[in-house]
């Protein structure tokens, strides 16, 4: 039986969206409170049992590479001045996991960017965690209930949930149907479908466990949606040739590709934080009193 080790974390997009902060600075390294997005999917992956990691980068992305390095004049700086628990934070980053970088040369598409780990996964079932996709589970990770899945199944697994229906067009969508509680067998899959040919709402949120016949496929995937190479065009592929499940994971997710996203990520992991939440609470109750105030 083959165990899923790696972990591959497309980080190579512009960040259009976040303009002007991510101008000079990759919009994977935006905070959520005081950790950037990045650091949550990197700590996902390792709480799930990933033991190596590869982020697909870009230009302007290496700060991403001094995150989780050592930063040794800070970890000076920290000891001089007897700040012990901020160091162990520090280099509990540069501790995490083994972490390898690429670069994908040419804004390809999602399905490059995938393309360009094949060397570093090899033969292996893999994990692909999007970093616009943050997960909160009090569960298991939802990496993890993937996993699982895999584990028992032996075949790809794509992380989904049901997402509203005039919001498809957003996502990669799949055709499937319920075989036991929250796994559906796959029998298509759709890249961002127009609201009224969709086959479900049934959305691929930036989590998967893809069998390594995936990397043949991505060599003959010719550009789609948006002139990109597309995942989901290559997994529609596979499909037809193995086996295909997903998994609709428990877990609150946040879109933090997304102005609003991201804000409401900010607002609930800030309440999730025992040293923020009664002071911030209060502080939120008085905002919305005051915008009743004003709407009335
Ligand atoms: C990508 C994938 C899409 C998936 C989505 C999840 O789209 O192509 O299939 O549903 O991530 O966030 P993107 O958001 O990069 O356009």
């Amino acid at each position: 039986m083959k165990k899923v080790r790696k972990a591959v974390i497309p980080a190579a997009g512009f960040g259009t969206r976040f303009l002007p902060a991510t101008k000079a600075m990759p919009k994977e390294m935006l905070p959520v409170v005081d950790k950037p997005t990045i650091q949550y999917i990197v700590e996902e992956a390792i709480e799930s049992g990933i033991e190596e990691i590869i982020i697909i980068t870009g230009k302007n992305k290496r700060s991403i590479e001094d995150h989780f390095d050592r930063s040794v004049e800070l970890e000076v700086e920290l000891e001089k001045k007897e700040k012990t628990e901020l160091l162990r934070l520090v280099n509990s980053i540069s501790d995490m996991v083994d972490i390898h970088y690429i670069r994908q040369k040419e804004a390809k598409g999602l399905g490059h960017a995938i393309y360009c780990a094949r060397t570093f996964v090899g033969d292996e079932p893999f994990a692909v965690l999007l970093g616009d996709d943050i997960v909160h589970s009090d569960d298991e990770p939802a990496l993890k209930q993937l996993i699982d899945c895999y584990d028992e199944k032996q075949a790809t697994v794509l992380g989904v949930q049901t997402v509203a229906k005039e919001e498809v067009d957003k996502y990669g969508i799949i055709d499937g149907y319920e075989m036991s509680d929250r796994v559906y067998t796959v029998n298509d899959l759709v890249e961002k479908p127009d609201v009224d040919k969709a086959p479900s709402n049934q959305a691929i949120l930036g989590r998967y466990v893809i069998s390594p016949a995936i990397f043949d496929i991505l060599a003959e995937t010719e550009p789609g949606v948006g002139g990109e190479i597309q995942l989901t065009d290559a997994l529609k592929e596979l499909s037809k040739q193995e086996d295909m499940f997903a998994y609709d994971f428990k877990g609150k997710r946040y879109d933090v590709g997304n102005k609003l996203g991201f804000l409401q990520a900010t607002v609930e992991m800030a309440l999730r934080r025992d040293e923020l939440k009664v002071d911030f609470l209060a502080y939120l109750k008085t905002i919305v009193d005051q915008e009743r105030i004003d709407v009335e």
